[in-house]
């Protein structure tokens, strides 16, 4: 690996390009706790270990680019949730940040539930032995024999999304002779993302049926006449990487006025109601997410507070983290190819994965941040773009931070945070072939999804 320095990019605050980025850390090699996976350290020798497996091993045994999964932080992550929200709860990991066979008996024997939304999501987790009823099946186009195959493998709730589906999984299960339990997903005209939520009509979009307007109360009226099924709450999902806890204040209170509304004309008190996933965690070190006991009980005493005022018993409360379960346990690590300072720019840094691995950033404009962890250095900061190897040139995937000056092609650096929505949505373009994802725990590191190879895609295309 070269350790030889190159023409610098620029460096100093002063001379720094519009971005999103803070002033350069003090300590470029210091690790913050708050984005990398628990077991994350640097070592004597300056390399970057994780589960007690220095970096540059799990390179050469696995190669780059590879997404490292901190399995003591992961199911560590996913109890300090289950114990936070104790037994009158229900914590339904959503299967959509990054679901393996592995991870499924992972939250198994962590007693946890699972969310999946797609026939691949449910037969992961039917084939790794989730037991069904501990599955909510999710989705505003569940296909007909996506329907039935839940019913039949006999998941405990489906979350009708739509009119159109809440008599469809009626006559499914008519038909297979069952009484499907459900949950009718609403929208509460409340967005939030990040900081902020708005609770203006934000109805305008594809998932749920609008409180608005009485719509979700009629469709309540309907499911309820319909014998294949079973009503047993309502479901609402405000947005993703929330901090702020005010929007589930507002959904909550919406979704009890219609608990106590079904009530009120049908004599009935639902006994669920699930307030969704979305919480926030750290992807960069200004952010500050909030631990698992301060959203449990922040969400049971806002549902409590307000079914009292409502006169309601208070019902189970299901939630459903993705993100804040997966994401902080695991890095992507990838080679330095190409290093170009552009004067009075930035410096791109090209690695050998990119936007096939990360989409988020180009997608959401996410911010990530990256270190380089193959050794430690002493260099200046260098303000960096890292990118990828794809034919895009919106292919980024950190978009501003800053790495050491003598970086050089061949040394490994890590972007942290990327165990959700990363290998989830990673895809093949520019057949570029998908990364394994490597489960790391007390000094011993397996693949638990290989790496894709180019039979694979060939395989795929019959000519
Ligand atoms: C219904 C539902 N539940 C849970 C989640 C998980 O969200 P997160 O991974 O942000 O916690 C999502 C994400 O889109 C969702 O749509």
């Amino acid at each position: 690996m070269s350790r030889s320095a190159h023409p610098a990019g620029p460096r100093h605050a002063d001379v720094l390009p519009e971005g999103h980025y803070s002033a350069p850390p003090a300590d470029l090699n210091a690790l913050d706790g708050k984005v990398w996976a628990q077991t994350v350290t640097r070592d004597a020798h300056g390399v970057v270990t994780v589960g007690g497996i220095p970096v540059t091993r799990l390179a050469e045994e696995f190669g780059t680019p590879a997404y490292l999964l901190d399995e003591a932080d992961f199911r560590a992550r996913a109890r300090a949730w289950r114990t936070a929200f104790g037994h009158d709860a229900d914590v339904f990991y959503a299967g959509k940040a990054f679901l393996s066979r592995a991870v499924v008996r992972w939250l198994h024997e962590e007693g946890l539930n699972l969310d999946v939304c797609s026939g691949g999501e449910l037969a992961t987790a039917l084939s790794a032995g989730m037991p069904a009823d501990r599955i909510a099946f999710h989705g505003n186009n569940k296909s007909k024999d996506e329907i039935r195959r839940a019913i039949e493998a006999g998941v405990g709730r489906i979350v009708l999304d739509s009119f159109q589906e809440i008599v469809r999984v009626a006559h499914i299960a008519q038909e297979l002779g069952k009484r499907q339990r459900v949950q009718i997903r609403v929208t509460v005209g409340v967005e939030a993302h990040t900081h902020e939520f708005i609770a203006t009509a934000h109805e305008d979009q594809k998932f749920g049926i609008p409180l608005a307007g009485g719509q979700a109360a009629e469709a309540v009226r309907r499911a309820l006449r319909l014998d294949g099924i079973e009503l047993i709450g309502i479901h609402s999902h405000i947005g993703s990487q929330i901090f702020d806890m005010s929007g589930f204040e507002v959904a909550a209170h919406r979704v009890v006025g219609l608990l106590k509304d079904i009530r009120d004309e049908h004599g009935v008190e639902l006994p669920e109601i699930d307030l969704g996933g979305g919480l926030g965690i750290a992807y960069t070190s200004d952010d500050d997410p909030r631990e698992p006991h301060e959203i449990a009980k922040a969400l049971t005493e806002i549902v409590t507070r307000e079914c009292e005022a409502a006169r309601l018993r208070t019902p189970r409360i299901s939630v459903e983290p993705g993100r804040a379960i997966v994401g902080p346990t695991a890095f992507t690590l990838y080679e330095v190819g190409t290093i170009k300072p552009l004067d009075g720019l930035r410096t791109y840094v090209s690695v050998d994965g990119g936007m096939s691995d990360n989409i988020r950033t180009a997608l959401y404009d996410a911010e990530y941040s990256v270190a380089l962890v193959s050794r430690s250095s002493d260099a200046e900061p260098m303000l960096a773009r890292v990118v990828g190897k794809h034919c895009e040139s919106g292919d980024i995937v950190v978009k501003d931070a800053f790495l050491p000056a003598d970086l050089a092609p061949g040394d490994l650096i890590a972007v942290p945070a990327t165990g959700a929505y990363c290998r989830s949505m990673a895809s093949n373009y520019n057949h570029v072939t998908r990364p394994p994802v490597v489960a790391v725990r007390d000094g011993e590191a397996r693949v638990i999804v290989r790496r894709e190879t180019e039979e694979d895609l060939l395989r795929l295309d019959v000519g």
